[in-house]
């Protein structure tokens, strides 16, 4: 599943990314992968994602 359509980044290859790459915030998920530089709908999933992410690490 997507978690970003507009870059197509799927929720895989973000929580890989946190987990993987060391990506620790959105600021970095957004840099690395484009998550949020269009229409900005995936923000709030992306964030959620990410904090449950790091919570679980
Ligand atoms: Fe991520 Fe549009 S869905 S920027």
């Amino acid at each position: 599943m997507y978690l970003c359509v507009c870059k197509a980044v799927s929720e895989r290859t973000a929580r890989r990314a946190i987990r993987e790459q060391g990506v620790v915030s959105l600021r970095e998920l957004t840099r690395t992968h484009g998550i949020g530089t269009c229409c900005g709908k995936c923000v709030p999933a992306a964030r959620a994602l990410l904090e449950e992410e790091l919570a679980a690490s």
